[in-house]
């Protein structure tokens, strides 16, 4: 039935912990990674013979995360990189305190677990949280505000959109003690510094989305931070109502763009929330990459056509620009003017995806306008 199925196929090994390692599993296993099957390696803990090791089915929350990761591969964030931060972050004040707050991270787990079912592939930067670790992302775990925006720097470097659904701290102790404050003095005193503000300080050709928990003049605050912030959306939620904000499933959110418009969500879960800002989202990256379907004559002549209806987003036929490939290198080509074909540099990128057929989709996204773009194929 596996040889006669064209849908993807999941395997979620279960096993002895020594035939898990053996050699003969792994290869056979690194043959099926490389024919296209999606393994969901075991967990560690107890076996069925009663020995401890590595070879226990992945968890149901893990097995099911990873097919919606894979049935959403060709979802409308394919071949996006989202970048998305949760939790409250904790600011220590000696070695066992800590200044923190009640986001649950909630919000932002279901943002990060909605853009995958999309396709797109995510980063997600957490502050702690009680939650189960989601599957199939990648999962940065920071604590404080410093390093929540030295993460999002480095992750955001190459992604396309930010979405900041985190509770960061806006001050942090001055100092922190390095031994255990005793308590001694009736009354002791503690002096903050501001955090940096990670929304304005992340630059880059990205989609920036933030979230705006107020408890009064919601509308006019958000508007405000959008503003001040430089972000493409805010989400405004006014924290003070029972069902929507901290801790719990749902959320009510206003959704305020930066041309000013404003739309008010009904109470919706969280879940469905996120998938409201991703469709916006979606919406502003469209503007930003075009999806190709490759034809037999450019793998023949190993070129690609940009359509005459999908050359808006490059600079002028017959001028440079940087396409990053897969790999990570990037060559400098041009659309030719003649033929509408990008064909300088790029015979090595086919060369290096011998699978590549008729019919399979790639996606260009702008980098940087008119200077640099990026290819991808789309699984
Ligand atoms: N944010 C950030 N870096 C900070 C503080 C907040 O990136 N140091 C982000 C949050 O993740 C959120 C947005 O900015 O997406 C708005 O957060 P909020 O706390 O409402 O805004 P502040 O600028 O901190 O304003 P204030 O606390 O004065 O309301």
């Amino acid at each position: 039935t596996v040889l006669a199925t064209k849908a993807p196929v999941i395997v979620a090994p279960s096993m002895d912990a020594n035939m898990f390692q053996n050699s003969i599993t792994q290869d056979n296993l690194a043959k099926l990674k490389a024919r296209g099957f999606t393994i969901v390696d075991p967990g560690y803990g107890y076996l069925a013979s009663g020995k401890v090791g590595l070879g226990r089915l992945a968890d149901v929350e893990k097995i099911i995360g990873t097919v919606k990761q894979v049935l959403g591969r060709s979802g409308d964030l394919a071949g996006k990189r989202i970048v998305v931060t949760a939790g409250g972050t904790r600011e220590p004040i000696d070695p066992v305190r800590h200044i923190g707050n009640r986001s649950s991270g909630k919000m932002g787990y279901a943002m990060a677990e909605a853009a995958r079912d999309r396709g797109a592939t995510v980063t997600l930067i957490t502050a702690p949280t009680s939650l189960p670790e989601p599957a199939s992302m990648e999962v940065i775990r920071v604590e404080t505000a410093v390093q929540m925006k030295e993460a999002v720097t480095k992750a955001s470097a190459q992604a396309d959109a930010l979405i900041m659904a985190a509770a960061v701290a806006d001050y942090q102790p001055k100092n922190v003690a390095e031994a255990k404050i005793k308590k001694e003095a009736p009354t002791l005193t503690l002096e903050l510094v501001k955090t940096p503000d990670i929304l304005t300080e992340v630059k880059g050709n990205l989609i920036k989305v933030g979230f705006a928990a107020e408890s009064e003049d919601v509308i006019e605050n958000a508007r405000r931070k959008l503003e001040k912030k430089k972000l493409d959306l805010m989400a405004a939620n006014d924290i003070t109502a029972k069902e929507s904000g901290f801790a719990v499933d749902t959320n009510k959110v206003t959704l305020i763009s930066r041309d000013g418009k404003i739309e008010s969500l009904p109470l919706m879960s969280k879940r469905e929330v996120a998938d409201r800002i991703l469709d916006r989202v979606v919406g502003m990256l469209d503007g930003r990459s075009v999806e190709l379907i490759i034809k037999p004559f450019m793998i023949k002549l190993r070129r690609i056509r940009i359509d005459s209806d999908k050359r808006g987003i490059f600079p002028p036929l017959g001028t440079g620009f940087d396409l990053e490939l897969d790999d990570g290198s990037v060559i400098n080509t041009y659309i030719d003017k003649r033929t509408g074909q990008i064909w300088k540099n790029i015979r090595q990128w086919f060369k290096a995806h011998p699978e590549l057929k008729a019919g399979d989709k790639v996606i260009i996204t702008v980098v940087e306008p008119l200077k640099k773009y990026r290819l991808e194929i789309i699984k």
